[in-house]
């Protein structure tokens, strides 16, 4: 559950607001400058005090503008207004004078922000073209949050709230975080905002950013499990191809993401300047099984195993579907078409022990009860049945199986159908586990598997001849952001990240890569390991100890199967370690932080999250960011990314892989590269003020 305290009224605010403005950006080349304990070296975070979401975000004149939601009284969220930084390359910052404050009771909450190019607003001077930023008023004194704007003609230096505002205000306490751009077809400024609690996204349209028309709702879809926040809206290039564009919905969901707590879903589809128009996508490949750690049958084998057959319905063995058939996981499935719908037959699989809470499945097809379906036979009796949902479309399900822990069960898989619609069914990747599948994690895509990647906003404005959609996150977690063991400061971003769409076997998907300008805090001369066996790699890495704590990884394993499972290990002091697995036969990535070191400070921090994972032709490349205190995982050039922080000792950190079965991959190449500080004493950069 999101926890922000209800914050007491401070009508005297305005004063202090403006005096810690003037101290907002003191001077930063004292040689212990941003060395705090688990100060992030190559993460953005505010000298002092709260930051969450980045905000306003918007290239102008070689400038990258980060804007973000700030406290500018204490470490807690309260008094939110918006603090701000610059930068030329987006990994060394600049800190400004706070940009926006609160005032008169209201909050600035998240928004975005744009050149207005064409001075549509009016608000420029001597023909320089003004940033307008768009943000939400969140008012302290009654329950109203509206849109509001402001401008600057300096840069972003210093801003001007609009005598007009609000802009929009449709009476709710629940309409926030507008996110603002300019629709080049439709000619006008397009507007996405969410009224939270409703799981809508309403989108606006202007001439000129002040009068603003209503155009349509999106939603409830996806992830409802808590409010709906922070969106955006941008097209982008299928697999690099400019003929293939698709709109990206951005929607960040309050509570209940896979990791728990806060997390970013996204929808690929189509704006045509009015709707927002959502692909028929197959989703439910894209979850990973709660703590799914026993799969009872994947079905990609030549033939059933020891699962009985009768009839004619199941064939001799999985099939490999044709490519209407979609959720399922890996090559092949059940599947009780036979040689046509009318087919019938039962498969039955042998006796095996209930030693999980939950039997999770991915099934689809039919659904026509006690005709075609899944059954749970304890006893010789019927306990639990499942059906599909007349679609080739595969979903998953879970049964509480935790009154049968202990006892002996059976599925049967049957298909007593001879309709023609629907006469069959589908089933894949049953499994064992602890917790079912959660309802809402399985009907969405998610943009970061792990606990702490919350808001993120993409930069307006950045030059087509740069033509990157580059985004950033908030490196946190409403569970438990509040309770960071950090001081003065609490939160950091996440390094921003290139964004791309990949047609993959399950439809197309958003892809992240830490921007290239990262790379130029890489140390020359890196430690590589040229390819060799996981006993070769594995001893190089002990022969390579003693790292220092900000590292750049890069690891490429080759030959994996289901066999040869394994784990990187960061260790970072005495028992303190997190673990990045590779589980082929789960198909997940799971990143263990329970033993990272400060954990305790709040009881939702500890953890381990999964991301669902593919192998790719029998091979995982992974990234590893490490700062002080997070640790970013890219896997497959960035179709999976898993973001957790963690807060271990400061001392040296070792790399070592450890096998799970035994059946080992090939190290194709480890690279490790040490990293700079962004933040060290020649810091401030040559930015100008
Ligand atoms: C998301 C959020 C936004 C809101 C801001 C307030 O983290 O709740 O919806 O504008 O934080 O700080």
């Amino acid at each position: 559950m999101k926890t922000k305290p209800t914050t007491s009224l401070r009508p005297y605010i305005v004063l202090a607001v403006s005096f810690v403005a003037t101290l907002g950006c003191v001077a930063a080349d004292l040689p212990s400058y941003y060395t705090e304990p688990f100060r992030p070296q190559f993460h953005f975070t505010p000298e002092k005090n709260w930051m969450n979401d980045p905000n306003g975000l918007v290239y102008y004149e070689g400038e990258y503008h980060l804007f973000y939601q700030y406290n500018p009284f204490g470490d807690k969220w309260g008094h939110m207004s918006w603090g701000h930084a610059v930068s030329h390359d987006l990994i060394h910052w600049k800190h400004l004078p706070l940009a926006l404050a609160e005032e008169n009771g209201v909050m600035i909450f998240s928004g975005s922000a744009v050149v207005d190019w064409k001075n549509t607003s009016g608000f420029g001077k001597n023909g320089n073209p003004p940033i307008v930023a768009t943000y939400a008023g969140n008012y302290t004194q009654k329950p109203l949050q509206n849109e509001n704007i402001a401008y600057s003609n300096d840069r972003g230096r210093t801003w001007t709230k609009y005598s007009g505002n609000p802009v929009i205000d449709i009476g709710s306490k629940d309409f926030r975080d507008p996110k603002v751009f300019w629709h080049e077809p439709t000619k006008r400024w397009i507007m996405v905002v969410a009224l939270s609690a409703d799981h809508k996204i309403r989108f606006y349209a202007s001439p000129n950013l002040k009068q603003w028309t209503s155009l349509s709702d999106f939603g409830p879809a996806g992830a409802t499990s808590g409010v709906w926040e922070c969106p955006d809206l941008f097209p982008l290039p299928v697999n690099f191809d400019t003929n293939q564009i698709k709109w990206v919905l951005i929607v960040g969901v309050g509570s209940g993401a896979p990791a728990g707590g806060t997390g970013v879903q996204y929808f690929i589809g189509n704006f045509d300047g009015t709707n927002f128009t959502q692909d028929d996508v197959s989703l439910s490949g894209s979850k990973p099984v709660g703590d799914a750690d026993e799969v009872l049958a994947d079905f990609e084998g030549d033939n059933y195993g020891n699962w009985k057959i009768t009839g004619n319905a199941f064939g001799s063995g999985p099939v490999h579907p044709d490519a209407s058939v979609t959720g399922y996981l890996g090559r092949k499935l059940v599947d009780s078409f036979g040689s046509s719908d009318s087919n019938q037959g039962t498969l039955t699989s042998p006796e095996f022990v209930v030693d999980r809470d939950y039997l999770s499945f991915l099934i689809g097809g039919g659904a026509h009860p006690g005709k075609v379906g899944m059954n749970l036979i304890v006893k010789g009796a019927i306990v639990k049945t499942a059906t599909g949902n007349n679609s080739s479309s595969l979903r998953w399900q879970s049964w509480d199986v935790r009154q049968y822990r202990g006892k002996s069960a059976q599925l049967e898989i049957f298909d007593n159908d001879t309709n023609n619609d629907w006469g069959h069914i589908y089933v894949d990747q049953i499994t064992l586990g602890n917790s079912p599948v959660s309802a809402t994690a399985d009907n969405a895509l998610w943009a970061d598997y792990g606990p702490d990647f919350y808001a993120a906003a993409s930069w307006s404005d950045i030059p087509k001849s740069d033509g990157r959609r580059i985004w950033i996150g908030w490196m946190n977690n409403w569970q438990y952001g509040q309770d960071l063991p950090t001081s003065p400061w609490r939160s950091a971003m996440s390094v921003p990240r290139e964004l791309s769409l990949i047609a993959t076997g399950e439809g197309i998907r958003l892809a992240q890569q830490p921007v290239a300008e990262l790379n130029q805090l890489r140390e020359f001369f890196p430690l590589t390991f040229s390819g060799g066996s996981f006993a070769d790699a594995s001893r190089w890495l002990m022969n390579h100890t003693n790292l220092p704590p900000l590292l750049d990884v890069e690891m490429t394993f080759t030959k994996v199967s289901n066999e040869s499972p394994f784990a990187v290990i960061l260790q970072t002091g005495l028992n303190q370690q997190i673990s990045i697995a590779c589980e082929p036969a789960l198909n997940q990535l799971i990143v263990d932080r329970r033993q990272s070191g400060l954990t305790a400070f709040n009881r939702d921090f500890s953890g381990r999250y999964r991301a669902p994972l593919n192998l790719t032709n029998g091979c995982y490349k992974l990234r590893l960011l490490v700062d002080t205190s997070s640790l970013e995982t890219f896997v497959q050039d960035g179709k999976v990314v898993l973001t957790s922080l963690m807060f271990p000792n400061a001392g040296p950190r070792n790399l070592r892989l450890t096998l799970g079965k035994g059946g080992q991959p090939y190290v194709s190449g480890i690279t490790i590269y040490k990293l700079k500080s962004a933040w060290n004493k020649d810091f401030p950069s040559t930015i100008a003020p």
